[in-house]
């Protein structure tokens, strides 16, 4: 399969619209691992096509696919012209729309020094870093400690310093069989030595005048509160809704911090959390994305309007379509979704 897509190709020219770059496809590579070497921050984490971070947007020319790009891309994307940059081998000359990482990720040493409890299986993760971290709101970090089978990705769940900090936090939830959350939650690792690479993702708030819509589920509410913290000490002037899914009342979290962002925002502001197991007054019940359409019309409607989601999978998929099918435009759409090891191997 490989030797027939790499097989004697012609160098292959790719030029990211919009922008100065251009680059050449080397003969066995893929269109993110010649970005890489020409020095492009391009978005990626997995490199394998599972996790979508390196999605863009075929704008000209053909690609052929190692693994086929539908098995993480949904069919509105597929439709939309999106691929997988890591997973794509140039048929042609391409161009090619992408929002391009910023500065590349640099590591540093760091110490975990405090976790606190938000829900029943999620927890503040507090690191001591040794050299500034500088990331966007948004944006994640790979973590790594002594004998890790492999990094981790993690959000950052608080707004950024222009000035970069020491100091770097986000939330993780608890996943059954785990290597590194069993062991958080188990042990204490206060004072454990960690790696930290940053900063990763294209998963941003993006310039515009129109209304934002949120969605997050579980630990996918770090990098909201991230942008959302970071917007209102921009003074960022848009009408936004957070929806919430969680199965239950224990899983709601951040209420507070999600108030005081709701007293300093400029534009409206409406919080929804959604629960998706269990009856409670006050609350919607359901799964999170059923609530798209009823969100957007409180916004205004699709026009101008960005959608940012965060948190597993699935979630994300559904989100995806429901924005679509109320006429949010793909490029509209920004995500990053929590895939971990049992999504790699399907
Ligand atoms: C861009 C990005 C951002 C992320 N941000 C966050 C965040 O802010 N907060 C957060 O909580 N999480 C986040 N994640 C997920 C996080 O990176 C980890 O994947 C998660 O914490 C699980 O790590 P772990 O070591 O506990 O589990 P792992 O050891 O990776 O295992 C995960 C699951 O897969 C199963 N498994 C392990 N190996 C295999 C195998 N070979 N085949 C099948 N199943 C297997 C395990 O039993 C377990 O159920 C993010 C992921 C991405 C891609
Ligand atoms: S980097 Fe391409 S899908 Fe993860």
């Amino acid at each position: 399969m490989l030797k027939k897509l790499f097989g004697k190709k012609p160098l292959r020219k790719v030029r990211l619209v919009g922008t100065e770059h251009e680059f050449e496809v080397g003969r066995n590579e893929t269109v993110l691992e010649s970005a890489l070497k020409a020095g492009l921050a391009y978005p990626h984490d997995c490199t394998v096509g599972t996790c979508g971070t390196c999605r863009s947007r075929l704008v000209a020319g053909k690609v052929d696919a190692i693994t086929p790009f539908g098995y993480t891309l949904s069919r509105a994307e597929l439709e939309g012209g999106y691929i997988l940059a890591c997973q794509a081998v140039p048929e042609s000359d391409l161009e090619i729309e992408v929002d391009l990482a910023g500065p590349a990720a640099t590591k540093t040493a760091a110490r975990l020094v405090a976790t606190e409890d938000l829900t029943h299986d999620i927890k503040r993760v507090i690191w001591q870093c040794d050299a500034p971290v500088h990331y966007r709101a948004g944006q994640y970090m790979n973590v790594t400690w002594p004998g890790a089978p492999g990094p981790r990705s993690y959000s950052f769940s608080a707004a950024p310093d222009e000035v970069g900090q020491t100091r770097v936090s986000t939330f993780i939830r608890k996943v059954p069989g785990g290597a590194f959350t069993e062991r958080l939650f188990g042990e204490d690792l206060t004072g454990l030595e960690f790696e930290i690479e940053a900063p990763h993702g294209g998963f941003w708030l993006r310039d515009g005048d129109g209304p934002i819509l949120l969605i997050a589920g579980g630990s996918g509410l770090s990098p909201l509160i991230s942008v959302l913290e970071d917007a209102v000490a921009r003074g960022v002037r848009r009408d936004a809704l957070l929806l919430f899914g969680g199965r239950a009342e224990r899983d709601l979290y951040c209420l507070d911090q999600i108030d005081e962002i709701s007293r300093r925002w400029l534009g409206r502001f409406d919080f929804r959390p959604v629960l998706s197991e269990e009856r409670a007054e006050g609350r919607r019940s359901g799964m999170v994305t059923d609530e798209v359409p009823a969100a957007i019309e409180w916004l205004g409607g699709s026009a101008q309007l960005q959608g940012y989601l965060c948190g597993p999978p699935g979630m994300i998929d559904a989100g995806v379509a429901a924005l679509v099918a109320t006429g949010v435009g793909l490029g509209e759409i920004h995500y990053d979704k929590f895939t971990d090891a049992s999504s790699r191997s399907t």
